[in-house]
């Protein structure tokens, strides 16, 4: 595997002076990281996040792209325009899209379909809520969301990243313990084995309350790449302590 990836989802927070302050500390903190870095911001300030991070090690990103190509979509950004300003990560499937903008799986399969032709990476979020996972369906459930893309981008998907982001675990404070992340991962492992040659090629990321202390716990799992960060990529000290945990 090469070189872990720390992504920051900053949702829909931000404005253009916390933005500049958050990066501008965040960059300040940096000493030759040991691992892949992006931060996913809003829409409006990706060209800000274009701006400030040329020519650093931190790379930037969407958190949804749409599943069109172009046209007639009101609201909508396309794969595309991201690729305009060298965006080079799309988050898709995020839980909170497919819960709150009803995205289904095909929906999902789609736009990271977009994204690859594009030459965007996906950042494809699958995860089980806590009624699925007490009902014992955490399996199927990820497996599902990952069959879909699977499916629709072919032999393209050791191009993908995929982030497990158990849903009970988003904002809650609750971590899956390194043992339950583990043992999702090393089922999504195999299902991309079964679908490319190069398994290992493709990030698995842990998503859900990761902070700066249970960071190198989860990372020190053999299937556990990196991690999607919500609440602690809009805190810069916590975010270098993950990036920290990575060496
Ligand atoms: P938190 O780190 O705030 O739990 O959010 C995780 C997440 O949803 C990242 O995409």
């Amino acid at each position: 595997m090469s070189r872990k990836l720390i992504a920051g989802n900053w949702k829909m927070n931000g404005g253009l002076a916390a933005n500049e302050a958050l990066v501008r500390s965040m960059l300040d903190g940096l000493s030759g990281p040991a691992c892949g870095i992006a931060l996913c911001a809003p829409a409006p300030y990706l060209s800000q996040l274009q701006g400030l991070l040329q020519g650093s090690p931190i790379d930037w990103g969407a958190q949804d792209v749409s599943a069109h190509e172009q046209g007639a979509f009101t609201g909508e950004v396309s794969a595309a325009m991201l690729r305009d300003f060298g965006c080079r990560y799309a988050i898709v499937g995020h839980s909170e899209r497919r819960q709150y903008h009803g995205e289904t799986d095909e929906t999902v399969a789609a736009k990271a379909q977009r994204a690859l032709a594009a030459g965007i990476t996906p950042i494809v979020c699958v995860g089980e809520t806590l009624q699925q996972r007490e009902a014992g369906e955490t399996e199927m459930v990820v497996k599902r969301q990952l069959a879909a893309v699977i499916h629709t981008v072919g032999h393209c998907i050791s191009e993908i990243v995929v982030a497990y982001e158990p849903v009970w675990a988003i904002g809650t404070g609750k971590t899956a313990t390194p043992e339950q992340a583990q043992q999702v991962h090393a089922v999504l492992r195999a299902q991309l084995a079964a679908a490319t040659t190069n398994p290992k090629r493709v990030h698995i990321l842990y998503g859900g309350s990761m902070n700066a202390a249970n960071a190198a716990s989860l990372l020190a799992q053999a299937d556990i790449d990196g991690g999607l960060i919500g609440g602690a990529s809009l805190k810069a000290p916590d975010f270098l302590q993950i990036i920290a945990a990575c060496a």
